[in-house]
């Protein structure tokens, strides 16, 4: 693995600059469009939407920075798993089990009351138009941008799923921490990303926080081998055991850009190159997926994003 991390370093480093290919996860869904979706999809039905959840973000950040790695990251596993149609904020039911308690969203995917408080303010101002998955599309990239990432054309339209994946379907979609380049790329090759898109997008790691169960396989037995990941800086090493003591609590948080947490920039990168990645997935570079949006007439304008409108 040490290998394939040099080798995915150097020869795609230089294509970070172009960070707008984080449109292309951003707007996964759209790849296969769908006239339907446009960026002006509100200008008449709800032409202040996009001023409206701006505004509610920032001050969200305001309260917590890492709240714009939250919210990107709900977009992420929105589109991730489906194509980007909301079934991520919905709450478990007595027929139907969500997604949020899936493995990879377990205890760990948050920002949810933030995205009841825009939509509670975009309902305010324009009443069951706006879906719950667009809303999420305008928060993550209201979110990059506050914290001084690049923004994206963010293609509106989108309509909320009645049905949640199943647990298994998010399994196997969303790609794993501890999964090795090959498999990585394969699941974003499954929906269509190529691995330029992979490295890219796994930039969304610039920002945000992992808990120790995310990392701690490979600080003590890096797979299955009983010995720590060989491609981790030996101080960084330590640094990261004594946070994460082996037994030790599962919760406790590190930032996944261990320079600049809360800053979009290429600090994500420059430690990947001094072999300070976090996640395994991190160190041997991954990420996304792909599949058609949903439009009207399919799927619905959820008035409350956890529960679909017939429940
Ligand atoms: C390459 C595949 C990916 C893997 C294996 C992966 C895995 C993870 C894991 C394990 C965490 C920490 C979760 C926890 O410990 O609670 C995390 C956090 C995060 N991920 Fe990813 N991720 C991937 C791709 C992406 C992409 C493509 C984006 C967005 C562009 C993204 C955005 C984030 C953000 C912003 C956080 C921090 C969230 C927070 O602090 O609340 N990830 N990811
Ligand atoms: C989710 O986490 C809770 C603990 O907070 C645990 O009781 C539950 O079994 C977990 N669910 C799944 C599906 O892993
Ligand atoms: C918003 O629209 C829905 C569906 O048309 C309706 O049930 C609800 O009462 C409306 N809410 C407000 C505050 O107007
Ligand atoms: C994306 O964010 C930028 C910066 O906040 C903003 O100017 C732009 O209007 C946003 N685009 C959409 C469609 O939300
Ligand atoms: C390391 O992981 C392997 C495979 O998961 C397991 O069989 C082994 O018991 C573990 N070793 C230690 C020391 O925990």
């Amino acid at each position: 693995m040490g290998f394939a991390t040099a080798l995915t370093c150097t020869q795609l480093y230089p294509h970070f600059p172009h960070l707008l290919l984080l449109l292309l996860l951003l707007n996964i869904s759209d790849l296969h469009v769908n006239a339907q979706l446009s960026s002006s999809f509100y200008e008449t039905s709800c032409p202040t939407v996009v001023t409206v959840v701006e505004g509610v973000v920032r001050q969200a950040i305001e309260a917590e920075a890492r709240m714009a790695a939250s919210l990107l990251r709900l977009h992420f596993h929105d589109c991730f798993v489906h194509g980007c149609d909301g079934p991520v904020l919905l709450d478990d039911t007595a027929t139907v089990t969500g997604e949020k308690t899936a493995l990879p969203n377990n205890n760990s995917i948050r920002g949810f009351e933030v995205v009841d408080e825009i939509k509670s303010a975009v309902e305010a101002v324009c009443n069951a138009t706006v879906s719950c998955a667009d809303i999420l599309a305008l928060a993550a990239n209201a979110s990059a941008t506050l914290v001084g990432g690049p923004s994206w054309t963010v293609l509106l339209g989108r309509r909320d799923a009645t049905n949640p994946a199943s647990i298994a379907e998010v399994t196997a979609a969303l790609p794993n921490p501890n999964s090795d380049m090959p498999t990585i790329i394969g699941r974003f090759a499954a929906v269509g990303l190529n691995v330029e898109d992979t490295v890219a997008l796994s930039g969304g790691h610039t920002i945000g926080q992992a808990r120790c169960v995310s990392f701690s396989a490979r600080l003590y037995n890096f797979s299955g081998t009983g010995a720590p990941d060989p491609a981790i800086d030996a101080d960084f090493l330590a640094s990261l055991q004594s946070t994460c003591p082996q037994g030790g609590d599962a919760n406790v948080l590190r930032p996944l850009d261990a320079t600049t947490a809360d800053t979009f920039d290429v600090g994500y990168y420059s430690n990947l190159q001094s072999n300070r990645g976090l996640l395994q997935s991190d160190q041997e570079l991954t990420s996304d997926a792909n599949t058609a949006p949903l439009t009207a007439p399919q799927g619905e304008i959820r008035l409350n994003c956890h529960v679909v409108n017939s429940a």
